[in-house]
């Protein structure tokens, strides 16, 4: 719950399955693995029909989930994927490679890579080691910009481009800052910063605290372009006031609705609806997935895309 799109996926999933007449065990499990382990085996005694999971490390549930399918219980997987194990049903989730390319192909056209000199400077706030997500928002960006990279029209000069040198543990939006606040100290004092690659929004926060804290923002020194994920408040917030490019937008009630009629299906002894039954493979298998399409979420379009859709009101962006 320290990040809020978690809640939002909560609540809505409760309200919509408790609308279908399902009883709803709704647990948070604090970016805690155990925590969260043994919440499922609780649910598993309590005697659950259907396990929705958002995994907090999607490789750490094999040895419960083998109990869950022992039980006779299906298993979907929540927005982030479950991996390492058969025992995981389907997955509702975005097309989280489309979310890096969003976020990549965003840089290129801002910068205009393709036509402008350059060269530029980047750097790379990736997402959670743990999360099997960041890996697929990172590849989507860096299929567009690896290129401009290895033809030097993008310098990274911190040299940090790998998930491993990137990642954000636990998306932590304080951890982002201090990486940022280190390599703008280390690396950007005679030059300065074109874009930041950032893969959500409690990272791009973290970025951007740091880029104010050197200077950026103020004066003849404009905010790079700085990407996000998930269109938090705070973010929306930021990309309102030209501190924040973009932001990709997950609508968590749309994930939720699919995710609740993958739960109904199950519970009818049916098969869900998928839309993508070859790409996630989870190094167990390939599980079958309903991926929602992701959107451009920027300062021309948040009115209609985020207030005039209902997911925010003004106040809320105020
Ligand atoms: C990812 C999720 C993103 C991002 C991140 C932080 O798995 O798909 O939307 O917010 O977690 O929790």
């Amino acid at each position: 719950q320290s990040l809020q799109r978690w809640n939002q996926v909560g609540e809505n999933l409760n309200k919509f399955l408790t609308e279908m007449g399902y009883e709803v065990d709704l647990q948070y499990a604090d970016n805690e693995v155990q925590q969260q382990v043994s919440q499922i085996e609780n649910m598993i005694t309590k005697g659950a029909k259907v396990l929705i999971i958002a995994p907090v490390d999607g490789s750490a549930l094999s040895a419960v989930l083998a109990e869950a399918h022992d039980a006779g219980i299906k298993v979907i997987a929540h927005d982030r994927f479950i991996t390492e194990t058969e025992n995981v049903d389907c997955v509702g989730t975005f097309d989280n490679n489309k979310v890096g390319a969003l976020q990549g192909q965003y840089i290129a056209d801002a910068l205009d890579l393709e036509h402008a000199d350059g060269p530029f400077n980047l750097e790379i706030v990736a997402g959670s080691l743990d999360d099997d997500n960041a890996s697929y928002f990172l590849g989507g960006a860096m299929e567009i910009l690896q290129p401009y990279i290895d033809s030097g029209k993008l310098v990274v000069r911190s040299g940090q481009t790998t998930r491993e040198q990137c990642a954000t543990d636990a998306w932590q939006t304080d951890v982002a800052q201090a990486r940022m606040d280190n390599i703008l100290t280390a690396y950007y004092t005679a030059e300065k910063l074109d874009a930041v690659l950032c893969s959500n929004d409690s990272t791009a926060l973290g970025a951007e605290s740091a880029l104010k804290s050197a200077g950026y923002g103020s004066g003849d020194l404009p905010f790079p372009v700085i990407t996000g994920q998930d269109c938090d408040t705070a973010n929306v917030k930021a990309i309102i006031a030209g501190e924040q490019s973009m932001s990709v937008f997950k609508d968590t009630r749309a994930l939720a609705k699919q995710v609740a009629s993958m739960a109904q299906a199950f519970m009818n002894g049916e098969e869900p609806e998928y839309n993508d039954t070859t790409t996630y493979n989870n190094g167990a298998k390939v599980v079958p997935a309903y991926a929602l399409e992701p959107i451009v979420v920027t300062k021309d379009n948040y009115q209609e895309k985020l207030v005039d859709s209902g997911y925010y009101t003004e106040a809320e962006l105020k």
